[in-house]
């Protein structure tokens, strides 16, 4: 078992009553709106959805027309997006795999990947960077979304200190999800990096960014959850879109 699995596989019955009962406002009202409109019209795309949770998005891609695939390394969550999958079928194709090792696909085939607020619990994000790149097509899209690393809450030495505090340098933790509107708390394994290790990441496998999106509350999301009104000033999460680029752009004295 990968470090980190454990919990997710714990979490995965109270993850899916959180996601599928509209207790997700963070989704529902401030990123989905702002992921999916930067991400544009997949119809009739290759998609691979990386670490896709139960599937919630997932469907969202593939009820678009998108040729959807889900990945993630929790058995539980997959055999719950199988599931929802059989009960309805959009034609997706789930397996349990590793962000890390996406050794059932080959080189060259997906023409967008997916990584909503994940890559942040991904122990080795580099490799699955790299990963990514390698199942892109050239010029196809990696578009992520992350909690903003320079606003969120981390855990140091087991109190929630802002990041203010401690930016620099990867750190570990297990984040407590206490949440009054979950069925039960529950622990996750988590990390903080900085902006700068994402976007190194993306640039050693050659997936050069084109936008970042940092998102807000839409006026709807806003009516009906307004706990969403701090984000208004301040972002929760932040959205890169990157397109994989296997020409040399660089010259030989930029690179490392
Ligand atoms: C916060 S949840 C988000 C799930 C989904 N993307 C969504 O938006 O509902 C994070 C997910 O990342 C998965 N995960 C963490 N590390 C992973 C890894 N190394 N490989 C694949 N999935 C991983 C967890 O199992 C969990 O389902």
């Amino acid at each position: 078992m990968l470090l980190g699995e454990k919990e997710w596989d714990d979490a995965a019955q109270t993850w899916l009553d959180f996601v599928r009962k509209d207790k997700d406002y963070h989704r529902d009202g401030l990123n989905n709106p702002a992921t999916f409109e930067l991400i544009g019209n997949t119809r009739g795309q290759t998609v691979l959805d990386v670490a896709c949770g139960e599937g919630y998005n997932t469907r969202i891609l593939a009820r678009q027309g998108a040729e959807a695939v889900g990945i993630d390394f929790s058995e539980k969550m997959i055999e719950f997006a199988k599931k929802e999958e059989e009960k309805k079928r959009l034609g997706i194709r789930y397996y349990v795999m590793d962000a890390a090792d996406l050794k059932e696909f080959p080189d060259d085939h997906f023409d967008l990947a997916t990584c909503f607020m994940s890559l942040q619990d991904i122990r080795n994000y580099r490799k699955a960077m790299s990963e990514v790149a390698r199942i892109l097509k050239n010029h196809g899209r990696f578009v992520f979304s992350i909690p903003h690393p320079c606003f969120e809450s981390i855990i140091v030495r087991g109190k929630r200190t802002n990041v203010s505090e401690r930016y620099f340098g990867e750190m570990e933790y297990l984040l407590p999800w206490d949440m009054e509107r979950l069925a039960k708390p529950f622990e996750t394994l988590t990390f903080h990096r900085t902006l700068t290790d994402y976007v190194d990441a993306l640039y050693r496998s050659k997936l050069l960014v084109l936008r970042l999106v940092e998102p807000r509350p839409t006026r709807e999301g806003l009516l009906k959850y307004p706990h969403l009104r701090r984000h208004v000033v301040t972002p929760q999460s932040i959205i890169i879109e990157s397109v994989k680029c296997a020409i040399e752009l660089l010259t030989p004295s930029r690179r490392n």
